[in-house]
Formats: C-alpha cells, structure tokens, sequence
C-alpha cells in the first residue's frame, strides 16, 4: 500500500515537473532542461503509468502524442456563441469607431491592442483547471469538439499552473502554424505529389480538422489566447484577466498593449504594419477592445459583433510592376511550372523580380500577358503572386499568351493528365533538366549524401558528358574531374571520396534517391523496412503493396510503373552491380534518432563494451562524437580511470556525466 502511495506520488511529481518543463518551452520560448532530460522523464512517466493504470489521467503529458483516430467529429454547442468582429481597412473608419465608444460610453475608455492572428479559431473549456473541451467556431453557434486534436498542440495547458482561476471559464484563441513548419510540411506535401497548402492558415486549419490525432501531433502548430469568459472573473478588465490567464500557463501575446488614447492605438497600428514580416506567424490586421469589462457591457453587441471591438486588417503588400516575360521551369518529374520575370520592385522590405505563375489555369484566369502591368501581392504566402492585372495600361494589340505546348528545354509535346493542374513532359529519359534534376536529388543530403558535389557541380559533369544518369556517379574518374574548370585535384578527390562512401548509405535511403514518383523518405523508410529488399519490392503487385501500412493506390501504381520500364531496371542493375545498399540490415531497422542533436565525449575504460563500440551506438542512435570537452558537449560518458584535466574542464562547463551503464539505458 506504502508503495503505491509512493508510485502515486512520484507520478503527481512527474506530471508537475513536466507540465512546469513545457511550459518553459513552448510558451516562455526559454527551456531549463534539455530534450534528452525531458525525454527520459516523459518515458519513467509512461512506464509508471502503464504499470500501473489506476492512476491514469487522460490529461497527464504523456497524452500529448496523440490518441487513436477519431471517426468523425462529433458537434458541440457553445455556451456562449463566437461572434466576429467588424471589420476595417480605414483610418477613417477606425476614428469613427472611437468616436461611437466614446458617445455610447459618455468617457474616453482603454483599449486593449491585439495582433489578428491568421489562423483558425479555438474556445477552450476549463473546469476546476483542467481542459475538458475544446471546439471550433463552425457557424458561431455549433462547431466541431476536437479536443484530442487539440491536445498535441503543446502550448495549450492540459491542467493549470498556479491559482485564482474560475472553477468554470471559455478561453478563446487562434490555432496557427509557425511559417517554418508551414514550409516544412508543404515541402513534404510536394515530395509525396500532394497539393501543397496555399497559406499557413488553410494549413492550420486542415491540421485542426484531421481525423488522426498522432499526425496532428507532427503538425507543429502554436495557440494565442485572446478572450476570456468565465463564472467569477477576478478582475473588470481583459488586459488583467489576460495577464492573469498568462500565469495559469496560456500563451498570452507579449504584442498585447494597453493603450489610453486612440493615437497610442495609431502608433501599434502603425508599428505592426511596419514589423510584421518579423513574426514568424501570419498576422492579418490588429484587433481592439475596450479594456472595461463595464464599458464593454454598457455598449454591448449588435446582432453580429461586439460594439466594443473592431478589427483593423492590413492591407496586403502590393505592389505593381511589368511583366517581362515568362519562364518555363522543368522540374525533376518533368512538371512544368511558368514563373514570371518582373521589373524589380520593393515590395514589403524586399525586392521582388520573379513570381510564380503556378500554371496554365493561373495565366489563364487572370488573362495574363506579357508587357503587362501585373499587381504582385505578399499575402500570407512566402513567395510573391500575382493577384491581377491593371488592364487599363495595356497596349491594344497585346496579344493573349499562349501556353506552351512543347518542353522548353527537349521539344518534346507537353502533357496534362486528368485531375492534374500541371503540364509535364513525358521524355523523362532525354529532357536534360529532369536527368540533372533527378542526379541533384540522388546526391542530395537526405538521399545519397554525396560530399562534394553540388547542383553547379552536376550540370556541369553533365554538360561534359562526364555523367549522363545516376549511374555515371559511379563511373566517374578522378582525372577526368579534376582538368575541368574551377575544380582541380582536391575537388575531383573529394568527390570520388563521396561516391565511394555513398556505397554505405542504407538501403531505405537508396530508394528515396531513385526519384520514383510519391517516394519521399517517410515512404521509402516504410516500404524499406517493410518488404526488406529491392528484388522483393520489384516483383509486387499494386494489391500487395497497398497492403503495406500507409501505402495507397497512387503510391503503388507509381511504383509498379517505374519497375515496368526496362530503363530504370538496368539503372537499379548496374547501381547494383556498383555495391550500393538494396537490402535492409538488421543495422537500418535498428537504427533509431534517439540522441539526434547530442553530442558526446568518451573517456576512460569501460567494462562492457569497446569505446570503438560505444562510439558506433552513438552514431546509429543519431548522436555526435567529439573529441574534447567544450560548450557544446552534452555528455560525457566516462569509464574507468578518467583523468583529472578533463574532469576540471566537466565541471568547470557544467558538463553533464553520464556512466557506461546509465549510457546503455539511455539507448535501450
Ligand atoms: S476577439 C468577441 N482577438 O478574428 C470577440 N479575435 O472576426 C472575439 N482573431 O473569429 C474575437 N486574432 O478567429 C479576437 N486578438 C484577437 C484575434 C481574433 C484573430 C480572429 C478570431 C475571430 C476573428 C474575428
């Protein structure tokens, strides 16, 4: 009984612990311990908690993984309705919102400054400090319950810090996605031949609405709180209670302001339009509010929007320029995409000189033509669009553009396939910048990881017909490298070098590098470690690859179809023949990315393994070597007889110290 006292509470103790460690990362931005730490205590938690289930909690950090998936959302009633708020691109607008407050109000109130966050919105319940709900806006009055969505997004607080929170509360906010994962998953959308997303806010709001909670869980997404509506709030103003709401562990904008005139409302206005590309989140506007609980009743709401709020959009970076000429790239599938060549122009801090054009549907649509004066816009999109055309300056006889028909760069007659917005050319074998294309991905660092070799590097060992596919990488000769322009004998060796070890890179890499069509590296990892070798994977049909976890009928016919072709089977012969990796290990599938980021420091003897032995489980594990101590070591691993210089040099960098035995733990 004594005992599992004590197991409760150490799992009441680790809960705390991980909560208050969270919340330093993602909300403070500032954590205390490092990942591997947070880690180790996460999993003692998840041991304890499968030992011993009686006090499991389906609030407790290890549920942040996310649950099983879900069959359908099911529907939920606000308590309290999600209403929008007016909106205004003017300043004219905004004083003759100021001027309304004031009459209604009979004073000149505070406003509380907010940013508009671009994302999709979230009401969270709260009782007694814990999340039993959250539910998105849907029509205002009914939206969906995705709590367990929810969940995974780790600057939500599952239970509350702290105290003087109501028993029963509404906290509102906006779910958004950081531009680097925006980018990051869109990256791997194109590589898995989906459509990418066209802003951070679909992509935030696809990611909500997902039925699997463990992929929304990889989404990396982030949640701003900005209202708040409870039984007994402790104070009569939204800026205190923000404040307030900051201490029990939501994610309160630090860009929140409390301004005592409209000016001081000009001037974040004015500094957020200004700054914004700063962010590393999509903003759209600001938004205002009478900080006086009281005030805010005394004008109240008309039908739609509180009569104490209003939100301020930006206008979006636009700028006007001529359109030069257009550009068709060939991509490595051999997709074409138009990008447009402009007149330089400043736009939102940068000067802008090309822009994508997408495809034939875009031109199309806004009936672009060159010579044009095209209006190209920075929205929540990273790269510039063009979002019209300023026909009144366009010369009469302007004639339409044609799309082009055939490949740019081989001449060969373009494709479109059904349900495809992009053209292709089909002469994958002979179209130079699908082969160069195809050799930058094979070398490239996820794939084969060849050193020394780059895109410039490439084209022209291809342009001396030095490489002619990927299997002249093997062929290649250090002689005839090392006469051609700008590179020498030390470059020519250093590529041979990187050809050669490229022979150990594991087979599921090798896969990926083969370019085949929706194979990303997640894909080529599955079907790697699923079906073992290559002369497997070639024999099998689309039925018994779809079988596979994760591998759908596009996959599988894409696969089906590049070993139908007689010319990617020599290709995968002859890389045979030339030693690469087509078969997993034992080694591939062991491996795993546990100590990824660490680094380490061995030193002494040990008892049961080599250091030679240790070194090599550190690096199968994603870890780092080094040989001396610095800053940046995370770990020494230390054995028997380990010298007094070194151990100064631990404790002096407060270096932590790990034994043969907590190491070995460490990676089991
Ligand atoms: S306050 C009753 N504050 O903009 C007031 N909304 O049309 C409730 N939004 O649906 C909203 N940033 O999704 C508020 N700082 C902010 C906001 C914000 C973004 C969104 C929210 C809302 C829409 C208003």
């Amino acid at each position: 009984m004594i005992e599992k006292e004590a197991i409760r509470n150490r799992i009441i103790k680790l809960r705390d612990q991980l909560t208050t460690f969270n919340y330093q990362y993602y909300v403070l931005s500032s954590p205390t311990i490092s990942d591997y730490e947070f880690d180790n205590l996460l999993k003692e938690l998840e041991t304890l908690e499968k030992e011993n289930p009686e006090f499991d909690d389906s609030l407790s950090p290890t549920k942040r993984v996310g649950s099983d998936i879900i069959s359908s959302f099911n529907q939920y009633q606000h308590k309290y309705p999600m209403l929008s708020l007016g909106n205004t691109y003017s300043k004219e607008e905004l004083t003759d919102f100021f001027d309304r407050v004031e009459k209604g109000a009979g004073l000149k109130p505070n406003y509380v400054c907010e940013l508009k966050f671009d994302g999709v919105a979230i009401s969270l319940t709260y009782e007694k400090g814990r999340l039993v709900r959250a539910v998105t806006r849907g029509d205002g009055n009914v939206g969906d319950d995705v709590t367990e969505n929810v969940k995974t997004i780790n600057s939500i607080p599952l239970v509350l810090m702290g105290s003087g929170y109501p028993d029963f509360f509404e906290i509102r906010g906006e779910i958004v996605m950081p531009f680097e994962s925006f980018e990051n998953i869109n990256k791997d959308r194109v590589e898995q031949g989906q459509e990418p997303f066209a802003n951070s806010r679909n992509a935030a709001s696809g990611s909500v609405k997902m039925l699997n909670p463990k992929e929304v869980a990889k989404r990396k997404l982030d949640c701003f709180l900005y209202y708040i509506q409870g039984d007994n709030m402790s104070f009569n103003s939204h800026y205190q209670n923000m404040e307030a709401a900051r201490r029990w562990g939501f994610k309160i904008p630090d860009s929140m302001v409390i301004a005592d005139s409209p000016d001081k409302v000009f001037d974040f206005i004015e500094y957020w339009d200004k700054n914004r590309d700063t962010l590393p989140y999509a903003i759209d506007g600001v938004v205002l509010k009478v900080d006086d609980y009281l005030v805010q009743q005394e004008l109240g709401f008309t039908a739609k929007n509180p009569r104490w709020a209003i939100s301020y959009k930006f206008k979006a970076d636009q700028a006007k320029t001529k359109l030069l000429s257009i550009d068709y790239q060939v991509g490595r599938t051999g997709a074409i995409t138009p990008v447009a060549n402009l007149e330089p122009v400043l736009l939102a801090g940068t000067t802008v000189r090309r822009a994508s054009l997408h495809n034939a549907d875009q031109i199309e649509l806004h009936d672009i033509r060159i010579n044009d004066y095209v209006f190209v816009e920075k929205g929540g999109e990273i790269i510039p669009k063009i979002v019209g055309v300023d026909t009144t300056l366009r010369a009469e006889d302007s004639p339409k553009t044609d799309y082009i028909t055939s490949c740019p760069e081989c001449g060969t007659l373009l494709i479109r396939e059904d349900g495809e917005a992009k053209h292709f050319c089909p002469n994958t074998k002979t179209c130079p910048p699908q082969i160069v294309g195809r050799i930058v991905h094979f070398i490239s660092r996820k794939a084969m990881n060849i050193d020394g070799l780059g895109e410039e590097t490439v084209d022209l060992l291809y342009k001396k017909n030095l490489i002619l596919d990927i299997t002249d990488l093997y062929r290649l000769k250090a002689e005839d490298i090392a006469v051609l322009e700008g590179l020498g004998e030390k470059s020519a060796n250093a590529i041979i070098d990187g050809v050669l070890e490229s022979k150990n890179i594991p087979f599921e890499r090798v896969l990926f590098a083969l370019g085949i069509r929706f194979v990303g590296e997640t894909v080529a990892k599955k079907l790697a470690r699923s079906v073992g070798d290559i002369w497997k994977l070639r024999l099998m049909n689309i039925e018994q690859l779809i079988e596979i976890d994760e591998i759908g009928v596009k996959i599988a016919q894409s696969i089906v179809d590049y070993f139908a072709d007689d010319y990617n089977n020599r290709l995968v012969d002859d890389l045979i023949a030339f030693g690469l990796n087509f078969e997993s290990s034992e080694d591939d599938v062991s491996r795993s990315e546990i100590l990824k980021g660490l680094t380490f420091v061995i030193t002494g003897t040990f008892e049961k393994f080599s250091r030679e032995e240790i070194k090599e489980m550190i690096e199968k594990n994603g870890g780092k070597n080094s040989s001396s101590i610095s800053k940046k070591t995370s770990y020494l691993i230390a054995g028997k007889n380990v010298g007094p210089a070194k151990m100064d040099k631990v404790v002096k960098l407060e270096v932590k110290i790990l034994s043969e035995d907590e190491f070995l733990q460490l990676i089991d």
